[in-house]
């Protein structure tokens, strides 16, 4: 899958994402959504229609406002996902970001239920870009309420949840949000597991740093990704 270069790669880039997000057992009918920057704004999945129905054309061109951008490859007039909002904050707070996906994977959506991120349990937690992984509050779907606390949560991050909701992921490109995301839920899984015997122990700030720094190293993961926070991150416990 790449990004693609003109308007109509760019579409089947998205579509094939948003498919291979429900191929991969990630989500489900018309939860989720997925953006892509292009120029003068954002590519979005549509509102409420299940991918596998989805065509190249349903894929809906908006500016960071939410206004159709001329785009000769729409042709259905569908609305944008709900949350486009949330999706156009962050590439507008984000410019290291390319690729932005919204999934109600089963392990992630369960904790984030609780109201719970994921804490430096597993050292993978830094493929996120620092020592956690934030769940931002509960607020409806779609609204600008719900964005603000997206935002915030992903501070120095590419990953938070949304409590009640699901999961947030960025990338600098399509792969490297799809590919966290999964990494997400199987974090999300782990520690689910984990939580079976109790609290497990956690991960020092100086253990995570280590990691950080060994993955920027070995450009390993997320960090081959441009877009990857530096290994000293500002907002990693010492
Ligand atoms: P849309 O179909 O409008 O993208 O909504 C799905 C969703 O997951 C809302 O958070």
């Amino acid at each position: 899958m790449a990004d693609g270069c003109g308007p109509l790669d760019q579409r089947r880039a998205l579509l094939s994402a948003a498919q291979g997000l429900n191929a991969c057992g990630l989500n489900q009918g018309t939860a989720g959504n997925l953006s892509l920057r292009i120029p003068g704004g954002l590519l979005i999945t549509p509102s409420s229609l299940p991918y596998e129905q989805m065509g190249p054309e349903d894929l809906v061109a908006i500016d960071p406002q939410g206004r159709p951008l001329a785009d000769s490859a729409t042709t259905t007039g569908r609305a944008p996902s709900s949350e486009w909002r949330l999706h156009a904050d962050i590439l507008a707070r984000r410019p290291e970001i390319a690729a932005v996906v919204h999934c109600h994977s089963v392990h992630a959506t369960a904790l984030a239920c609780h109201g719970r991120g994921i804490p430096p349990f597993h050292y993978m937690v830094v493929q996120a870009g620092g020592p956690d992984i934030r769940c931002a509050g509960y607020a409806t779907f779609g609204s600008q309420e719900l964005s603000d606390l997206a935002v915030a949560a992903l501070r120095e991050r590419r990953a938070c949840l949304l409590a009640h909701h699901g999961q947030v992921t960025l990338g600098s490109s399509l792969e490297q949000a799809l590919a966290l995301a999964v990494e997400v839920e199987t974090l999300a899984q782990m520690y689910l597991q984990a939580l079976q015997l109790g609290e497990p122990p956690l991960l020092s700030g100086e253990e995570m740093e280590e990691v950080a720094e060994q993955m920027q190293r070995r450009h390993y993961g997320a960090f081959s990704d441009p877009a990857a926070p530096p290994g000293q991150s500002p907002d990693l416990p010492r």
